[in-house]
Protein backbone atom coordinates (compact mmCIF):
# COMPACT_ATOMS: atom_id res chain seq x y z
CA UNK A 1 0.00 0.00 0.00
CA UNK A 2 1.27 3.43 -0.92
CA UNK A 3 3.26 5.26 2.13
CA UNK A 4 2.01 8.70 2.31
CA UNK A 5 4.37 11.31 4.21
CA UNK A 6 2.90 14.86 4.72
CA UNK A 7 4.15 18.08 4.89
CA UNK A 8 1.98 20.81 6.82
CA UNK A 9 2.37 24.30 8.03
CA UNK A 10 -1.15 25.00 9.77
CA UNK A 11 -5.01 24.34 9.71
CA UNK A 12 -4.34 20.97 7.95
CA UNK A 13 -7.52 21.00 6.38
CA UNK A 14 -6.45 19.55 3.22
CA UNK A 15 -4.30 16.52 5.53
CA UNK A 16 -7.67 15.96 7.06
CA UNK A 17 -9.56 15.33 3.67
CA UNK A 18 -6.78 12.63 2.81
CA UNK A 19 -6.83 10.77 5.93
CA UNK A 20 -10.79 10.99 5.73
CA UNK A 21 -10.64 9.43 2.42
CA UNK A 22 -8.37 6.80 3.63
CA UNK A 23 -10.39 5.86 6.62
CA UNK A 24 -13.51 5.95 3.73
CA UNK A 25 -11.86 3.14 2.05
CA UNK A 26 -11.37 5.32 -1.19
CA UNK A 27 -7.31 5.82 -0.91
CA UNK A 28 -5.73 2.79 -0.68
CA UNK A 29 -2.84 4.61 1.41
CA UNK A 30 -1.46 4.90 4.86
CA UNK A 31 -0.18 8.23 6.11
CA UNK A 32 3.22 7.29 7.95
CA UNK A 33 4.32 10.94 9.49
CA UNK A 34 3.39 14.31 9.70
CA UNK A 35 5.98 16.63 9.49
CA UNK A 36 5.75 20.24 10.23
CA UNK A 37 7.61 23.68 10.49
CA UNK A 38 5.33 25.13 13.05
CA UNK A 39 5.08 22.93 16.29
CA UNK A 40 1.62 25.12 16.80
CA UNK A 41 0.00 23.81 13.68
CA UNK A 42 -3.18 22.27 14.19
CA UNK A 43 -2.06 19.76 11.49
CA UNK A 44 0.12 18.45 14.50
CA UNK A 45 -3.06 17.75 16.49
CA UNK A 46 -5.03 15.94 13.43
CA UNK A 47 -2.18 13.51 13.32
CA UNK A 48 -1.96 12.80 17.25
CA UNK A 49 -6.02 12.20 16.67
CA UNK A 50 -5.29 9.55 14.24
CA UNK A 51 -2.39 7.74 15.05
CA UNK A 52 -0.11 9.38 12.99
CA UNK A 53 3.37 10.32 14.44
CA UNK A 54 3.77 14.12 14.49
CA UNK A 55 7.15 15.76 13.48
CA UNK A 56 8.31 19.02 13.92
CA UNK A 57 11.07 19.90 12.13
CA UNK A 58 12.30 23.97 11.70
CA UNK A 59 14.60 25.35 9.46
CA UNK A 60 16.22 27.24 11.95
CA UNK A 61 17.83 24.18 13.38
CA UNK A 62 19.77 23.85 10.17
CA UNK A 63 22.64 25.78 8.98
CA UNK A 64 21.35 25.97 5.68
CA UNK A 65 18.27 25.62 3.67
CA UNK A 66 19.59 22.70 1.73
CA UNK A 67 20.40 20.89 4.40
CA UNK A 68 16.98 21.02 5.68
CA UNK A 69 15.65 19.75 2.91
CA UNK A 70 18.45 16.91 2.77
CA UNK A 71 17.49 16.60 6.53
CA UNK A 72 13.34 15.99 5.90
CA UNK A 73 14.31 13.81 2.84
CA UNK A 74 16.24 11.44 5.07
CA UNK A 75 13.05 11.40 7.89
CA UNK A 76 10.98 10.50 5.07
CA UNK A 77 12.83 7.91 3.52
CA UNK A 78 13.74 6.21 6.70
CA UNK A 79 9.53 5.72 7.18
CA UNK A 80 9.72 4.14 3.32
CA UNK A 81 7.54 7.08 2.00
CA UNK A 82 6.55 6.39 -1.45
CA UNK A 83 4.63 9.89 -1.96
CA UNK A 84 5.25 13.18 -0.20
CA UNK A 85 2.21 15.51 0.44
CA UNK A 86 2.31 19.17 0.28
CA UNK A 87 -0.15 20.14 2.25
CA UNK A 88 -0.83 23.62 3.02
CA UNK A 89 3.33 23.28 3.23
CA UNK A 90 4.07 27.25 3.37
CA UNK A 91 7.92 26.89 2.20
CA UNK A 92 9.27 26.85 -1.33
CA UNK A 93 10.82 23.41 -1.43
CA UNK A 94 14.70 22.71 -2.05
CA UNK A 95 16.87 20.55 -4.36
CA UNK A 96 17.79 18.03 -1.63
CA UNK A 97 14.36 17.26 -1.27
CA UNK A 98 13.07 17.29 -4.90
CA UNK A 99 15.86 15.08 -5.97
CA UNK A 100 15.30 12.63 -3.28
CA UNK A 101 11.42 12.40 -4.65
CA UNK A 102 11.64 13.48 -8.43
CA UNK A 103 8.12 13.54 -9.63
CA UNK A 104 6.87 11.85 -6.21
CA UNK A 105 6.04 15.63 -4.63
CA UNK A 106 2.42 16.51 -4.75
CA UNK A 107 1.33 20.07 -3.69
CA UNK A 108 -2.27 21.72 -3.66
CA UNK A 109 -2.27 25.36 -5.13
CA UNK A 110 -5.19 27.58 -4.30
CA UNK A 111 -5.26 29.16 -8.11
CA UNK A 112 -5.46 28.03 -11.45
CA UNK A 113 -1.77 27.36 -12.27
CA UNK A 114 -0.18 28.95 -14.22
CA UNK A 115 -2.26 31.94 -12.70
CA UNK A 116 -1.41 33.38 -9.47
CA UNK A 117 1.66 31.18 -8.07
CA UNK A 118 2.97 31.95 -4.68
CA UNK A 119 1.14 33.57 -1.24
CA UNK A 120 -2.55 34.28 -1.05
CA UNK A 121 -3.81 33.11 -4.79
CA UNK A 122 -6.77 33.87 -3.98
CA UNK A 123 -6.65 37.40 -3.15
CA UNK A 124 -4.28 37.44 -6.27
CA UNK A 125 -7.25 36.63 -8.07
CA UNK A 126 -9.81 38.77 -6.51
CA UNK A 127 -7.35 41.52 -7.21
CA UNK A 128 -7.23 40.67 -10.89
CA UNK A 129 -10.92 40.52 -11.64
CA UNK A 130 -10.46 37.45 -12.96
CA UNK A 131 -14.29 35.53 -13.47
CA UNK A 132 -12.91 31.80 -12.70
CA UNK A 133 -9.99 30.54 -10.57
CA UNK A 134 -9.96 27.49 -8.27
CA UNK A 135 -7.35 24.97 -7.55
CA UNK A 136 -4.60 22.94 -8.86
CA UNK A 137 -3.02 19.62 -8.00
CA UNK A 138 0.94 19.71 -9.09
CA UNK A 139 4.14 17.27 -9.03
CA UNK A 140 6.75 19.44 -7.38
CA UNK A 141 9.72 20.97 -9.31
CA UNK A 142 12.62 23.58 -8.70
CA UNK A 143 10.38 26.82 -9.31
CA UNK A 144 7.88 28.28 -7.76
CA UNK A 145 4.39 26.30 -8.21
CA UNK A 146 5.48 25.88 -11.62
CA UNK A 147 5.22 21.55 -11.59
CA UNK A 148 3.51 19.53 -14.02
CA UNK A 149 -0.12 20.12 -13.40
CA UNK A 150 -1.88 16.68 -12.23
CA UNK A 151 -5.68 17.79 -12.18
CA UNK A 152 -7.76 21.30 -11.83
CA UNK A 153 -11.12 22.44 -10.41
CA UNK A 154 -12.44 25.53 -11.91
CA UNK A 155 -15.04 27.33 -9.85
CA UNK A 156 -16.74 31.16 -10.30
CA UNK A 157 -15.27 33.95 -9.28
CA UNK A 158 -18.13 36.89 -8.36
CA UNK A 159 -17.90 40.76 -8.37
CA UNK A 160 -18.14 40.76 -4.53
CA UNK A 161 -16.24 38.12 -3.47
CA UNK A 162 -13.66 38.77 -0.91
CA UNK A 163 -10.37 37.06 0.00
CA UNK A 164 -11.77 34.96 2.40
CA UNK A 165 -15.35 33.60 0.65
CA UNK A 166 -13.49 32.86 -2.84
CA UNK A 167 -11.06 30.54 -0.06
CA UNK A 168 -13.52 29.41 1.11
CA UNK A 169 -15.47 27.80 -2.10
CA UNK A 170 -11.77 27.12 -3.48
CA UNK A 171 -11.10 24.58 -0.24
CA UNK A 172 -14.29 22.75 -0.80
CA UNK A 173 -12.80 21.63 -4.42
CA UNK A 174 -9.16 21.22 -2.57
CA UNK A 175 -10.74 18.57 -0.51
CA UNK A 176 -11.91 16.88 -3.52
CA UNK A 177 -9.48 16.67 -5.94
CA UNK A 178 -6.39 15.89 -3.94
CA UNK A 179 -7.39 12.83 -2.30
CA UNK A 180 -8.40 11.83 -6.18
CA UNK A 181 -5.15 12.92 -7.62
CA UNK A 182 -3.13 10.69 -4.94
CA UNK A 183 -5.49 7.95 -5.71
CA UNK A 184 -4.71 8.13 -9.46
CA UNK A 185 -1.10 7.95 -8.09
CA UNK A 186 -1.70 5.17 -5.95
CA UNK A 187 -3.38 3.22 -9.09
CA UNK A 188 -0.77 3.80 -11.19
CA UNK A 189 -2.28 5.92 -13.67
CA UNK A 190 -0.15 8.75 -13.76
CA UNK A 191 2.51 9.35 -16.51
CA UNK A 192 4.41 12.18 -16.88
CA UNK A 193 5.86 13.20 -20.45
CA UNK A 194 8.24 16.34 -20.23
CA UNK A 195 5.42 18.82 -17.74
CA UNK A 196 2.54 17.08 -19.05
CA UNK A 197 0.81 14.77 -17.09
CA UNK A 198 -1.46 11.56 -18.58
CA UNK A 199 -4.07 10.29 -16.32
CA UNK A 200 -5.03 6.94 -17.72
CA UNK A 201 -8.29 7.42 -17.65
CA UNK A 202 -10.95 4.62 -17.25
CA UNK A 203 -13.80 7.07 -18.10
CA UNK A 204 -14.70 10.51 -19.59
CA UNK A 205 -15.19 11.35 -15.86
CA UNK A 206 -11.25 11.28 -15.12
CA UNK A 207 -11.22 14.51 -16.99
CA UNK A 208 -8.34 16.60 -15.86
CA UNK A 209 -10.65 19.33 -14.89
CA UNK A 210 -13.55 18.84 -12.28
CA UNK A 211 -16.25 21.60 -12.80
CA UNK A 212 -18.59 23.05 -10.16
CA UNK A 213 -22.46 21.52 -10.96
CA UNK A 214 -24.08 24.19 -13.70
CA UNK A 215 -27.23 24.56 -11.02
CA UNK A 216 -24.49 25.19 -8.35
C1 LIG B 1 -4.85 25.69 1.17
O1 LIG B 1 -5.78 26.59 0.64
C2 LIG B 1 -3.73 25.44 0.19
O2 LIG B 1 -4.17 25.41 -1.14
C3 LIG B 1 -2.84 26.63 0.43
O3 LIG B 1 -2.85 26.80 1.82
C4 LIG B 1 -4.08 26.34 2.34
C5 LIG B 1 -3.79 25.34 3.43
O4 LIG B 1 -4.99 24.98 4.06
N1 LIG B 1 -1.51 26.41 -0.06
C6 LIG B 1 -0.77 27.37 -0.58
O5 LIG B 1 -1.13 28.52 -0.69
C7 LIG B 1 0.60 26.93 -1.05
N2 LIG B 1 1.25 28.00 -1.75
P1 LIG B 1 -5.04 23.71 5.00
O6 LIG B 1 -3.86 23.85 5.98
O7 LIG B 1 -6.36 23.80 5.70
O8 LIG B 1 -4.91 22.47 4.13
Amino acid sequence: MLKLGVLASGRGSNFQAIIDSIKAGYLPASVSVLITDNPGAYAVKRAEDNGIPPLVMSPSGYPSHDSYYAAVADELKRRGVDLVILAGFMRVVRKPLIDAFRMRIMNIHPALLPSFPGLHGQRQAVNYGVKLSGCTVHFVDEGMDTGPVIIQAAVPVYHDDTEESLSERILKYEHRIFPYAIKLFAEGRLHVEGRVVKVLSHSKEDAVVVNPPLDG
